[in-house]
């Protein structure tokens, strides 16, 4: 590469980058379905994409898919400590992808790094949290009017990109990846569930059996990490703020109470809400001497991180992504990975399984809105159901699972009323 169009920490950790990039692929048949038929029929030929995602092998895998789709193509991080380094060389020195992109990177340059993927004035983006999509809307307005449209990976940027068209500011029709069965359905509950227990085992090395776990929240990605926990022997109290969520906690057999009560009893307290300070200060100064706090949800606004800093008189780090706070009481607070997503800062993120029918489900939606160009009114679009259905099936054949199919009989049965008791 004659220009420095990248930035990446290490060059020389690509050969890394690439063994891991190819491990990840073995995990991602029905990406790499996709991808072969990208290569021949080529749907995003001429066009840039943008992306902004976790900078991770399997997020690789998918950039290839991209690429063989014929899009130039440039990445940033979608969160300072999400980058697997390695990877982010290998893209660059490997399969020529630009890359912008440094693990535990500070603010000023995750910023930079997105706007160094808006300078190439994509005609597609792609978003992990809809920072990207944010900054068009705010600081680039201008790039706006080269862009055919959008997607978006994960809960809480489908929420922002709510607010955005309940404001009227959304200007480009924008897929919601999240939305389809085939991503939060395994992602959400299974990557989330598995990974968030990895990235908190790697930062601890603890013992879940017998501890209470308190989860805030039940949804997709609570409800993975609660039916993880369990499966390790937790002993697992929830909170939340829907009663129809907290009512099937509780059928499903879990405990739940107010964050308050509940500080009281956990050793370990891990947030998945997406929302704010759905652990305060005064929860933490309420929880038992060394318990551990961790965040899961995209952002790093779940937990008072900034409260905990300013009260604490003493912040020790005492292994990587483990930092104990001792309170003016001399209770120590233990936080994991800054407050940040413990999954992908402590660990590497969900594995390559569950990854592939996310990642088939972005390449997707960039073909969908090449095909659809034009067509698409400015907003949140979901991928149509036979898109879904198309990754389950793909999914199924490469697990070597069989699939039933209705009779002709028991079609027509179910498109009737006559026939009853
Ligand atoms: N989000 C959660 N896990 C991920 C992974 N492995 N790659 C990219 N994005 C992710």
């Amino acid at each position: 590469m004659a220009t420095k169009n990248y930035d990446v920490k290490d060059l020389s950790l690509a050969k890394a980058g690439k063994l891991k990039i190819e491990w990840a692929a073995r995990g991602m048949p029905v990406l790499k379905d996709i991808q072969a038929r990208f290569a021949k029929e080529k749907p995003l030929k001429g066009l840039t994409l943008g992306a902004c995602l976790h900078v991770t092998s399997e997020t690789a895998n998918l950039m290839l898919t991209l690429k063989s789709a014929g899009a130039s193509l440039v990445l940033c991080a979608s969160n300072p400590l999400s980058t697997q380094d390695e990877v982010a060389a290998s893209l660059v020195k490997d399969y020529a992808i630009p890359v912008f992109a440094i693990k535990g990177e500070d603010n000023k340059t995750y910023y930079k790094h997105l706007n160094s993927v808006l300078d190439a004035k994509p005609q597609i983006t792609m978003d992990d949290g809809a920072d990207l999509i944010s900054l068009l809307h705010s600081k680039r307005q201008d790039l706006l009017k080269n862009v055919i449209g959008s997607s978006e990976e994960t809960t809480t940027g489908v929420i922002r990109l709510r607010a955005m068209q309940k404001d009227d500011s959304l200007k480009i029709p924008v897929v919601a990846v999240n939305d389809s069965d085939t991503k939060h359905l395994f992602d959400n509950r299974y990557g989330t569930g598995q990974s968030t227990i990895d990235g908190i085992l790697r930062a601890t090395n603890i013992l879940l059996s017998g501890k209470v776990v308190v989860v805030a929240g039940y949804g997709w990605c609570s409800k993975g990490i609660s039916m993880r926990a369990r499966g390790m022997g937790a002993n697992v109290i929830v909170t939340e703020v829907d009663p129809v969520k907290a009512l099937e906690a509780a059928m499903d057999g879990f405990r739940v109470m107010k964050m308050s009560q509940a500080a009281k009893l956990g050793y370990l307290f891990v947030t998945a809400t997406g929302d704010k300070n759905v652990i305060s200060l005064s929860h933490m100064a309420a929880m038992p001497d060394g318990a551990i706090v961790a965040n899961s949800g995209h952002f790093n606004v779940e937990i008072d991180v900034a409260g905990l800093e300013k009260k604490a008189k003493l912040k020790r780090n005492i292994r990587p992504f483990l930092d104990e706070y001792t309170l003016p009481s001399g209770k120590r607070i233990h936080l994991l990975a800054d407050g940040r997503l413990v999954n992908l800062a402590a660990a590497e993120g969900h594995p390559s399984e569950v990854m592939d029918m996310s990642f088939a489900n972005q390449a997707l939606a960039a073909e969908y809105l090449v095909k659809n160009k034009g067509k698409l009114t400015a907003g949140v679009h979901v991928l149509p159901k036979k898109l879904d259905e198309t990754v389950a099936k793909l999914k199924l054949k490469a697990i070597g699972a069989g699939l039933d199919m209705l009779t002709a009989e028991q079609s027509a049965y179910l498109s009737s009323w006559e026939e009853g008791t």
